[in-house]
């Protein structure tokens, strides 16, 4: 069974979820964020990771499936903190409706989430709903991060990095922990695929920091500058603000908290000017490698035949080579 069949089988379980009628402002922007698509790779690695233990990954299923709607409730959130316009190519739901909708649909997908769990096996459903219940606590810690460090000056690469393993990588990190966990994988493999997650996660994240500067908005379906807008203290930011001489770091301090829409096409072309001259592109691609590599030793770790890892390697390395 390779990922395209896995594939067929999740967009399959996620076609069938019922979310709820009434009242129908509640329900409908769930239906629309989540006819949106997306790569859906969470809940692939749950599946990747399950199959790894079991041909048969039918009970990982609904708990594959809990992962990708908990994946589309924080990007809800997400979307209007940072004041996105566009997700997936189209409207966000802040702006389509509104974002009181916005929120409290957010709030019903979390409980949705939760229920799609409790059908996990009895021996089996505290420790996930323990461990599921800390990762969604630290992605919301590394959101208030992420926010806390626009407002913020100085914020240190390892700062950062922190920052984006709580909001991000934690997720993709749980996604393959649950995978093992429910098809009873030794505890020492259901931890190194949590680290492969975790670092894939980083690198995915940083492979995002980049297409929000580089991207086609037509692939990355999302506002192209959108950080740089927003003050984002991304990889790029703080190495930009680490490298830059003193003419490139008054383009930078010039242009930071200078939110007027007017000139935002303005902005966002001259930070990006300064990323160009210090290269980051190339900068951010090398730290990207590294993190993959991190990762690739964790799988290599992993106790089970190397046929059994191809999938899940292979699944990596597109995300790690993905512009959209
Ligand atoms: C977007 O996640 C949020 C980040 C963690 C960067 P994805 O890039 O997985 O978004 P979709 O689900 O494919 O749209
Ligand atoms: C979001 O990071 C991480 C979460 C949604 C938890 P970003 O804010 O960079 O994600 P995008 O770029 O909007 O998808
Ligand atoms: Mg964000
Ligand atoms: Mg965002
Ligand atoms: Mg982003």
């Amino acid at each position: 069974m390779d990922i395209a069949v896995l594939s067929d089988k999740l967009n399959q379980t996620l076609s069938t979820l019922r979310y709820g009628e009434n009242p129908a402002e509640l329900y409908e922007p769930i239906r629309y964020i989540m006819s949106l698509g997306g790569k859906r790779i969470r809940p692939l690695l749950v599946l990747l990771a399950a199959k790894m233990y079991d041909e048969d990954v039918e009970n990982a299923l609904l708990p594959a499936a809990a992962v990708e709607v908990f994946h589309n409730f924080t990007l809800m959130h997400d979307d209007i903190m940072d004041k996105a316009p566009l997700r997936r190519g189209q409207q966000t739901v802040h702006e389509k409706w509104n974002a009181n909708t916005a929120i409290l649909s957010g709030d019903v997908m979390l409980v949705r989430a939760y229920q799609l769990l409790f059908g996990i096996a009895p021996d089996k459903l505290a420790t996930v709903l323990q461990k599921f219940s800390e990762t969604a606590a630290q992605v919301c810690e590394g959101q208030q991060i992420d926010m806390n460090f626009e407002q913020r000056e100085q914020v240190s690469i390892d700062e950062y990095i922190q920052m984006i393993t709580l909001k991000t990588a934690v997720l993709l990190g749980f996604s393959l922990e649950l995978g093992a966990i429910l098809q009873g994988a030794p505890e020492e493999d259901a931890e190194h695929l949590k680290a492969f997650g975790n670092n894939i996660g980083i690198a995915f994240q940083l492979r995002d920091d980049l297409l929000d500067v580089y991207g086609d908005k037509a692939k990355f379906g999302k506002q192209v500058g959108g950080d740089i807008l927003s003050d984002k203290k991304t990889f790029l930011m703080l190495t930009a603000l680490e490298q830059a001489n003193p003419q490139q770091l008054d383009v930078l301090t010039c242009w930071r908290h200078q939110t007027n829409a007017a000139i935002a096409l303005e902005k966002v072309e001259a930070v990006t000017a300064v990323y160009n001259a210090l290269d980051l592109r190339q900068q951010t691609e090398e730290q990207i490698d590294l993190y993959f590599q991190k990762a690739l030793q964790h799988l290599c770790a992993v106790q089970v035949p190397d046929a059994r890892k191809a999938a899940l390697r292979g699944l990596a390395m597109q995300l790690m080579e993905r512009d959209s």
